[in-house]
């Protein structure tokens, strides 16, 4: 068996700047603004302890957990991503594999460069569909009914993109959906011949999620929808609808009340709104503002497995990965994403076996320890 090169975010993250032309790798890492988002979300999961607790005995860490009506062998899967094959033409289909072969749930972006119906075909009933909605209303609900044909059970309306957030690093390149490099874009390319050659045999990857005649636009603002349409669209969706980007304990309490089968607190990844409420902060306010059975799933900076017990701790019942799993693929393609989700999973149960700590489903806010006051 090859050597695992990635044992921590850091591994995957400086092996895919090796790799990645610095246009391709920016969209990946790029965060809104100044990064204060980021800085303050990673910041406060510093402050956050697990408490310790010794002699509890050895013995298995159960880590499954079930969520929206299905199990799942890990308490993570992958965020939706938009244009991940840009990484690698085999990202999506990468993160397909992953879901099958760890039992866990992937979602797929509006944004995907797979159409969904053969992402579906790979992962199977683990595969999850993100829905951006756009100026046009009619259109959103046209690509909702299209999962729903296809066979998605679960779909998540991401509603923290009313306008596309200002990135920096992402600007400098003007990077777009269209990808069209410029002179100097060519010549990084070419000092990175293995992921040009993977674009010249494969092609440029395009959105595959969008209507041949509508005019893709990844600037076009995603704000158009509101709570009445999210109504309507709880009426024609028949499967889960969870809502991601939420920050906001009024807002999460206002969708409980909707009918939201499960509430995604998640910062974008920091991508979105540099000013934002710190996320890994407002999950705990959230979880106390709803209901005990209410189904929370947690985004944003989450580093390594202790990271993810810190936020199961906090109130979610499930955690995403985000720009980890694209910088993993960058690293090394599929085999990249094994190790980093064999990574996290060893870096829970260890943390767990110092937790004393048997049962990943009992964690509360009692094991936490923080060095700041929750408000
Ligand atoms: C390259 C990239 C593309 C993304 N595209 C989407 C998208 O199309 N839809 C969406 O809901 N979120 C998107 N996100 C946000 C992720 O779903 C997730 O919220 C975020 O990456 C989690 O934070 P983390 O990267 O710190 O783990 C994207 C994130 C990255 C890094």
């Amino acid at each position: 068996m090859k050597k695992s090169s990635i044992h921590s975010l850091q591994d995957a993250r400086n092996l895919a700047k090796k790799k990645l032309p610095s246009m391709i790798f920016d969209y990946v890492d790029g965060v809104a603004l100044e990064g204060d988002g980021d800085y303050s979300n990673s910041e406060y999961f510093r402050t956050l302890k697990l408490s310790q607790n010794v002699l509890a005995g050895g013995g298995p860490k159960k880590i499954s957990k079930r969520i929206l009506g299905q199990s799942y062998d890990l308490p993570f899967g992958i965020a939706p991503m938009g244009m991940c094959n840009l990484v690698s033409s085999k990202a999506d289909v990468a993160i397909g594999k992953l879901a099958k072969k760890f039992n866990v749930p992937v979602c797929f972006s509006t944004m995907a460069s797979t159409s969904l119906e053969k992402t579906l075909r790979v992962t199977g009933d683990l595969g999850w569909f993100q829905l951006y909605v756009y100026d046009d209303l009619e259109s959103g609900l046209k690509l909702a009914k299209r999962a729903q044909t296809a066979g998605y059970k679960t779909l998540i309306l991401t509603v923290d993109v009313p306008e596309l957030g200002r990135r920096p690093k992402e600007l400098k390149h003007n990077f777009s959906a269209k990808f069209r490099p410029s002179y100097k874009q060519i010549l990084d390319c070419a000092m990175h011949p293995k992921w040009s050659l993977d674009l010249l045999i494969n092609g440029i990857p395009r959105p595959q999620n969008f209507d041949k005649d509508l005019k893709i636009d990844r600037n076009k603002p995603r704000g158009a929808a509101d709570w009445e349409f999210l109504k309507k669209l709880r009426e024609i969706w028949k499967g889960k609808l969870v809502i991601k980007g939420i920050l906001n304990p009024k807002d999460a309490l206002k969708l409980e009340r909707l009918g939201a089968d499960a509430i995604y607190v998640s910062g974008h990844g920091s991508r979105q709104f540099d000013s934002c409420p710190v996320p890994i902060h407002q999950l705990a306010k959230i979880r106390r503002s709803l209901k005990k059975s209410t189904v929370l799933i947690y985004d944003t900076g989450i580093r390594n497995g202790e990271d993810i017990l810190k936020a199961l701790c906090s109130g979610a019942d499930f955690v995403m990965i985000g720009k980890q799993a694209l910088f993993s693929i960058a690293a090394e393609g599929f085999e990249g994403l094994v190790q980093m989700t064999n990574n996290l999973k060893k870096e829970i149960e260890i943390a767990m076996a110092q937790m004393g700590t048997f049962d990943i489903n009992l964690l509360d806010t009692s094991n936490l320890e923080s060095t700041f006051k929750l408000k």
